[in-house]
């Protein structure tokens, strides 16, 4: 549930086309987390000890988790999440009437159809709109360079709930001054619940206050009635983002280069460094000569200087073209 910061609004009702383990707006209305799972009535909130706790949860329980979220999506938890995995993962034993996290690991074994939901449950999706707002500028100029006709083509590998397509979609209209620019965006994340969110297009009030009022009113239509305090992109926004579902970790992406630019910004930080690298590796032959590959601010692929050469600012190019 979305709380407004301190002010005295009533909480909104909920978006339509959220699934389960959908997001959360925090009370700044730009992060995106999961929810917590409540303390029992009467209980102390789950914290460290194992007796506080509505579920019983080992150390093995935990190593369990951390190793399997590790194989299957390359997310690297440290060992201070102990208390955000079980938060997140009680929803679930409940949901599934499991006593134990033994119980629900043995489920997920058997049960393929959980993974998703795991999956889902364990990722962070903090996001909003022109997020590190200079990347949409640089990106701005560089689509404004192109003189050929064709489609200029964009990867946004860890779209969570599509602020950061949309970003991307808008800053095509306003560089082409048209709301049918000649760009194609695929917009992919592991978390399927967060795809459904960006594929419906719709947002709380409070996730686009920061835009101008000329982007709200170009780009967005106010919802009335029961969807008072909702907004939802325009169809021509839509219409150029392509969503789907893609672990970056998989073997086959399918996704058809070459591409213009890609966005990979604030997922590597929770992969290792030989992950980051694999990855890395793959994007650079995807990527035009002239293409740019946008990071996440705290992120740096320096140890894949032969792949990649920083042109500042958490701006990539191919290490194999001559510095522009
Ligand atoms: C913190 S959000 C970043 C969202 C957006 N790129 C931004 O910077 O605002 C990280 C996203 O990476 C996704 N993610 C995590 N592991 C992934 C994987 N193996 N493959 C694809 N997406 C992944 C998560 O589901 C989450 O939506």
């Amino acid at each position: 549930m979305t709380t407004s910061g301190g002010s005295s609004r009533q909480p909104p009702r909920p978006l339509p086309g959220t699934g389960a383990g959908s997001s959360t707006a925090s009370p700044s209305g730009s992060a995106v987390r999961k929810p917590l799972s409540p303390a029992l009535p009467g209980f102390p909130p789950a914290l460290g000890a194992g007796r506080d706790r509505e579920f019983e949860f080992t150390a093995s329980d935990f190593e369990k988790v951390r190793k399997l979220i590790h194989e299957h999506a390359g997310i690297a938890l440290s060992p201070a999440k102990q208390d955000m995995v079980y938060s997140r993962l009680a929803r679930r034993l409940r949901a599934c009437g499991d006593r134990t996290f033994a119980q629900y690991l043995t489920r997920l074994e058997r049960d393929r159809s959980e993974w998703e939901t795991f999956v889902n449950s364990l990722t962070t999706n903090l996001t909003s709109f022109f997020r590190e707002a200079h990347h949409f500028d640089i990106l701005a100029e560089q689509l404004k360079k192109v003189a050929e006709k064709r489609t200029i083509k964009i990867w946004c590998c860890a779209a969570s709930t599509g602020e950061e397509p949309y970003s991307l979609a808008i800053t095509a209209c306003e560089a082409f001054d048209s709301l049918n620019p000649p760009v194609q965006i695929l917009a992919t994340d592991i978390d399927t619940a967060v795809l459904a969110h960006g594929e419906a297009g719709s947002y709380r009030q409070e996730r686009v206050e920061r835009l101008s009022p000329e982007r709200l009113r170009k780009f967005f239509l106010r919802g009335t009635g029961d969807q008072g305090g909702v907004v939802k992109v325009r169809p021509e926004l839509r219409r150029l983002i392509t969503f789907r579902r893609i672990n970056l970790l998989e073997a086959n992406w399918s996704v058809q280069g070459p591409l213009d630019a890609i966005f990979c910004r604030n997922v590597m930080i929770y992969f290792d460094k030989p992950t980051q690298y694999g990855i890395l590796k793959r994007f650079q032959p995807l990527l035009r000569p002239d293409g740019q590959l946008f990071a996440g601010h705290s992120e740096s692929f320096m140890h894949a200087a032969d792949l990649f050469r920083s042109r500042g600012r958490t701006v990539y190019q191919r290490a194999d073209t001559p510095l522009r």
